[in-house]
């Protein structure tokens, strides 16, 4: 298939098999968590569809907050230069915190936020990522809860995005 003049070389995650993933992550976040208050930070804009599955499969209480943070702009790789551009307003002292993402490629993104968030005394701070390269050589915190270990390749939809293209699309893909 071809998404907006782009070839898709190859689906990497269909819909069917996201959907079953992110189910079980629902139910071992849900058992990870037996009490205190938890806080699903979702990181924008690459998370927002996997979040808003993730947490309907979550069965405790919980809250939703979000942090605005980018690298990539237009490109394909990472420049390194993490720009926070909206903070939760929420207090995060004494909660549970899970940091949500789609994917962890170079990490960068991820330990730039942690540092930030490890300040604010969250009672524990832990991520979930959709997908996981395994090739982040920045990132000093392992990342508790994986839905796929990802190709080495540029991926797109479900959230994530080529130039801002492809976050609507239900399946993740690569580019040719
Ligand atoms: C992408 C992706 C992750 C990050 C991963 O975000 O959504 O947040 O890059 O890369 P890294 O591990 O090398 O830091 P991007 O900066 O493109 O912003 P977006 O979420 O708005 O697409
Ligand atoms: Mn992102
Ligand atoms: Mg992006």
């Amino acid at each position: 298939p071809r998404l907006r003049g782009r070839a898709v070389k190859r689906v990497a995650f269909d819909e069917q098999a996201i959907a079953t993933r992110v189910r079980e992550l629902g139910d071992q976040i849900t058992a990870s968590y037996p009490d205190g208050e938890l806080l699903v930070l979702g990181l924008l804009k690459g998370s927002f569809v996997f979040l808003a599955d993730l947490v309907r499969e979550i069965k405790r209480p919980l809250h939703v907050d979000f942090l605005v943070a980018s690298s990539y702009g237009a490109g394909t790789v990472s420049s390194g230069n993490v720009q926070l551009v909206y903070d939760p307003k929420t207090e995060l002292a004494g909660k549970h915190i899970l940091l949500v993402e789609d994917i962890v490629d170079s990490g960068r993104t991820l330990q730039v936020l942690m540092d930030l968030l490890r300040e604010r005394k969250p009672a524990s701070l832990e991520i979930c990522a959709l997908l996981h390269k395994h090739i982040a050589e920045h990132l000093s915190h392992p990342v508790k809860f994986v839905g796929f270990d990802a190709p080495h390749e540029f991926l797109v939809g479900y959230g994530l995005d080529h130039a801002e293209d492809f976050r609507h699309v239900p399946y993740v893909a690569s580019l040719e």
